[in-house]
């Protein structure tokens, strides 16, 4: 990287990661400082979810993973995970209207099988309907696990090898990586976590390998604009060397 950020709002369009994945951490305990029940925050947070599309679109990002509901989250009191599924359904019918609008193309990453049937009906009309729009690559993950990821893509390649179509030794990080939810999307170049944990709590496990570390202790629903540049910034300072020496790129 030779240019540099000149500031927040001003980031050299070379530095813009194509790639943000974001964990959006932090809306129960913005409802509970706040005395609310649980599911406010949750609530809350779409509107936060509404602010980064368009900041990351208007920045210039392509692509935009936001991990929305883990495997693990279905672990949560039944209250809480049925107010979550509500939440999705609504927030996707009121909002993929103008996503389209605005030239989004919404994709839904995770274990579809496992959700309600309206549910799955209503994010399979939204990627058709969205399918052919050319701006930001929105990707939602829900009742996803990067493990569950691996460990399908692990199945895929074995059914392969059964019925003759690949061999073990054919086997390699592209034939692995073509299995997995985001086959034919570039890894992401920048994880955002808000709410203060400093962990990837089963997100995008294989994806992540190389992706630049930005924690924050805005929970979600604080997080907007402001924060997400200050993410940004972070990135375009970084110098990814991938496993090679800096002054293979010029810095001692
Ligand atoms: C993230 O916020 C949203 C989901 C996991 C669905 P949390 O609900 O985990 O909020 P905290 O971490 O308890 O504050
Ligand atoms: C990660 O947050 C999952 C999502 C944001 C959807 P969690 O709140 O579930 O993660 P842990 O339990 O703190 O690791
Ligand atoms: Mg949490």
């Amino acid at each position: 990287m030779t240019e540099s950020a000149t500031n927040d709002n001003n980031i050299q369009s070379a530095m813009i990661p194509t790639h943000v994945a974001v964990i959006m951490d932090g809306n129960g305990r913005w409802a509970q400082t706040r005395a609310l029940p649980r599911h406010a925050g949750h609530r809350s947070g779409v509107r936060s979810v509404r602010e980064i599309v368009e900041t990351a679109a208007k920045r210039g990002v392509s692509y935009l993973t936001l991990f929305a509901f883990s495997s693990e989250n279905w672990k949560r009191p039944a209250e809480e995970v049925s107010r979550l599924m509500s939440l999705f359904l609504e927030a996707l019918q009121r909002e993929v209207d103008d996503l389209h609008r605005n030239n989004v193309r919404l994709t839904f990453i995770g274990a579809r099988e496992e959700l309600q049937a309206g549910l799955i009906r209503k994010i399979s009309t939204a990627e058709k309907k969205t399918r052919n729009n050319t701006g930001l690559n929105l990707i939602v993950a829900v009742a996803y696990g990067g493990r569950w990821d691996i460990v399908t893509a692990a199945k895929n390649l074995a059914t392969k090898v059964l019925n003759q179509e690949l061999s073990v030794a054919d086997i390699d990080d592209t034939k692995l990586a073509g299995e997995l939810a985001l086959a034919g999307v570039p890894d992401p170049d920048l994880l955002i976590r808000t709410g203060g944990e400093q962990r990837v709590s089963n997100f995008l496990l294989w994806n992540l390998a190389y992706a630049e570390l930005w924690f924050c202790d805005s929970l979600w629903p604080e997080f907007g604009e402001r924060q997400f540049d200050e993410a940004l910034s972070f990135y375009a300072s970084r110098q990814r060397r991938y496993g090679q020496s800096g002054n293979q790129f010029g810095v001692a």
